[in-house]
C-alpha cells in the first residue's frame, strides 16, 4: 500500500492473533458480529483467520469477506502454497479488497531451532511465498516473524528481497514482546536507511505486550516513519496480548501535539467495540485498563473530585464520550413496546432477524419484571448473550440453594438437554460451588474453575450482575459469561455457557480435518504457563 505520511492505517487482528488468546475463541457469527462492528469503528484492514489452521477459520474468513463492507480483509498464510490457496479461496468475496499476509521468521533463533534452515533458504522461501501469493491478490503483506529479535542487515535483506519479488506491505513484528521503544523505533529508522523504496510503501507494525511495552513500541515506531499499526480491540492475543487498538489510537489523537498524524477511527465507536469483544469472548476488561476499563474516568480523591467539577481539563486528558462511554441513561422499561426495543436495537446498532428479535425482547420483558431500570448496557448484554451461536445443549431451567452462614449450601439444578430434563442436587463450599457439582453430576463431565469475576455492568442494587469464568475440562480452557440479577444464577449460566462451548469445541475439532493435517508443524498446539505448570492446548498456533 502506497504511503500516506499524515495518516496512520489501523489493522485489527482481533479475529486471528487476538483469538489466540486462551479461552478466546469465537464461532462464525461472533466473528461476523465483531468484525461488523470493526467496520463501524473505521478500521482499515481486518485480519480475520489464518484459513489453513481450521474449517471454522476458513468459514470466517469467508463470511467476514462476503459479508462486511468497507475495510480491506486480510488473512494469514506461511510461506507454503497449502495456506496461500486457503488464504486466496476464503478471500475471493472480498475481491478488490482481499489481502494475503505472508509470514516466515527470520531470526537466529528461530532459524536454528524452529525452521532449522540457513539464511539463503529463508530468503528463497519468503520470495517464493510472496510471488505464489501475488499470483491470487494484488495486495501482499511479508511479516518476518520475529524481526526485532533478527540480525538488522539480515532483516534489511529479506525485506529487500520480498520487495523485488511483489510485497506491497512491510509488517515489522516484535513477535515475542522483547523489544523497548528506543531501540524499536531505532530498528525502524535503520529499515528506511538501509531498504532503498521502503519509504514509499506503508510500512506497519506488529508488537506484543510481554513487557507491557506493546503500545509504547508501536508509537515509537510511527515516530520513526512506520505508518500502520497492527493491534486488537482491548489488547488480547496470544500470552500478554497484542498492542490494544484504544489506547494506541487514542495516545495518537491525545498527543496530535507531537505525532501530527491521523487515524480513519471513529473513537465514539470504542467503548462499545471493546463491550462486544469482551462479551463474545469471555475476556474481560480489568478495571483500571487505560481507555475502557470501569474507572479509567472514575474520580475518586476529593481533590481531583473537585479539580474536575472546576475545570474537566484538570484531571481528564480525554471526555468519555470521546471514546462512546455511555452514560447511565434510562432507556427502556417493562411498558416499551416491541416497536420501541426494536427501534432502540437499531440504535445501538444491532441488525437482528425477526425471530431472533422476539426471543431478545421476552428476554428483555423477563429482564423488566426483576429489574426497575434497563440501560444501554443491560439491552447490550442480553443481545450479546443471545448472539452466541454455541448451541445450547444445557438449559438452566431452575436453580434453587440453601445457604447461609450456619447451613451445608447446597443446590438443586433442573437443566434441559433436548427433550430431556434432568435434575440433580449436590453439597459444596459455597451456593457456586454446589451448583457447579450438580451440573457436573447431571452432564458427566467435570470442569474446573480457573478463573471467576462478577462484575456489575449497570449502576444500582438491581443491576445485572456479569460473570466471567474460565474453566478447565480435560486439557481444553475455555471462557464463558453470564449474566442475571441474581449472582449464583449468572454463575452457574456462565458455568452452562462453557460447558456448551466445550462441546462444541470437541465436536468442531472432529469436523475439523485441516486442524489434523495442520498438526505436526507447530500450528495447531502451543504452550501456556497456566498455574499448574506447562501445559498444552489444543489450539492453532500461528503467530
Ligand atoms: O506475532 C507475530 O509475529 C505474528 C505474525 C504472524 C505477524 O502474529
Ligand atoms: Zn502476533
Amino acid at each position: 500500500m502506497k504511503r500516506n505520511p499524515d495518516r496512520v492505517v489501523i489493522f485489527d487482528t482481533t479475529l486471528r492473533d487476538g483469538e489466540q488468546c486462551p479461552g478466546a475463541s469465537m464461532g462464525v457469527r461472533e466473528k461476523l458480529e465483531v468484525a461488523r462492528q470493526l467496520a463501524r469503528l473505521g478500521v482499515d484492514i481486518i485480519e480475520a483467520g489464518f484459513p489453513v489452521a481450521s474449517a471454522g477459520d476458513f468459514e470466517a474468513v469467508k463470511t467476514v469477506a462476503s459479508e462486511v463492507k468497507g475495510p480491506r480483509i486480510a488473512a494469514l498464510a506461511r510461506c507454503v502454497p497449502a495456506d496461500i490457496e486457503a488464504c486466496a479461496a476464503a478471500l475471493a468475496p472480498a475481491g478488490k479488497r482481499a489481502r494475503i499476509h505472508v509470514f516466515l521468521a527470520t531470526s537466529e533463533i528461530h532459524r536454528k531451532y524452529k525452521l532449522r534452515k540457513a539464511r539463503s533458504e529463508i530468503i528463497r522461501q519468503a520470495v517464493a511465498g510472496v510471488e505464489y501469493a501475488r499470483r491470487f491478490c494484488e495486495d501482499v503483506q511479508f511479516s518476518p516473524e520475529d524481526a526485532s529479535r533478527t540480525e538488522p542487515e539480515f532483516l534489511a535483506e529479506v525485506i529487500r528481497a520480498v520487495l523485488d519479488a511483489g510485497a506491497t506491505t512491510i509488517n515489522i513484528p516484535d513477535t515475542v514482546g522483547y523489544a523497548i521503544p528506543s531501540e524499536f523505533g531505532s530498528l525502524i529508522a535503520y529499515l528506511f536507511e538501509h531498504v532503498e523504496g521502503l519509504d514509499r510503501i506503508t510500512v506497519h507494525v506488529h508488537c506484543h505486550n510481554d513487557l507491557g511495552l506493546a503500545v509504547a513500541n508501536s508509537l515509537a515506531a510511527v515516530q520513526n516513519g512506520a505508518r500502520g499499526i497492527e493491534c486488537t480491540i482491548n489488547g488480547i492475543g496470544e500470552r500478554a496480548g497484542n498492542c490494544a487498538l484504544e489506547e494506541v489510537v487514542m495516545a495518537l489523537k491525545t498527543r496530535q501535539d507531537l505525532f501530527r498524524v491521523q487515524t480513519g477511527i471513529n473513537t465514539r465507536e470504542i467503548y462499545r467495540t471493546s463491550r462486544l469483544v469482551s462479551q463474545l469472548t469471555g475476556m474481560m476488561v480489568q478495571r483500571n485498563k487505560a481507555i475502557v476499563g470501569a474507572n479509567a474516568f472514575a474520580h475518586e480523591a476529593g481533590i481531583h473530585q473537585d479539580g474536575i467539577l472546576k475545570e474537566r481539563s484538570t484531571y481528564e486528558i480525554m471526555k468519555p464520550e470521546d471514546v462512546g462511554i455511555p452514560g447511565s441513561e434510562l432507556v427502556l422499561g417493562k411498558h416499551s413496546g416491541r416497536h420501541a426495543f426494536r427501534h432502540h436495537l437499531a440504535k445501538l446498532g444491532f441488525d437482528l432477524a425477526e425471530k431472533e428479535l422476539e426471543e431478545i425482547y421476552q428476554a428483555f420483558i423477563a429482564l423488566a419484571d426483576k429489574k426497575k431500570h434497563i440501560y444501554d448496557d443491560d439491552i447490550v448484554a442480553l443481545v450479546q448473550e443471545h448472539l452466541q451461536e454455541i448451541p445450547p445443549v444445557y438449559v438452566l431451567e431452575y436453580i434453587h440453594v440453601i445457604s447461609g452462614n450456619t447451613a451445608i449450601p447446597t443446590a438443586t439444578v433442573r437443566l434441559r438437554k433436548e427433550n430431556e430434563i434432568l435434575q440433580d442436587s449436590a453439597c459444596g463450599d459455597g451456593p457456586v460451588d454446589a451448583a457447579l457439582k450438580a451440573v457436573d453430576r447431571m452432564s458427566g463431565i467435570s470442569g474446573r474453575l480457573v478463573d471467576y469475576s462478577l462484575q456489575a455492568i449497570t449502576s444500582g442494587k438491581d443491576a445485572l450482575g456479569e460473570v466471567s469464568v474460565q474453566v478447565e475440562f480435560g486439557d481444553r480452557v475455555v471462557s464463558g459469561k453470564g449474566s442475571s440479577t441474581d449472582i449464583i444464577e449468572a454463575s452457574i449460566k456462565a458455568y452452562i455457557n462453557c460447558l456448551n462451548r466445550y462441546l462444541f469445541l470437541e465436536g468442531q475439532g472432529r469436523k475439523s480435518p485441516r486442524r489434523r493435517a495442520a498438526s505436526g508443524t507447530g500450528k495447531t498446539k502451543r504452550t501456556s504457563s497456566r498455574k499448574r505448570g506447562t501445559q498444552v492446548r489444543r489450539k492453532k498456533r500461528n503467530g
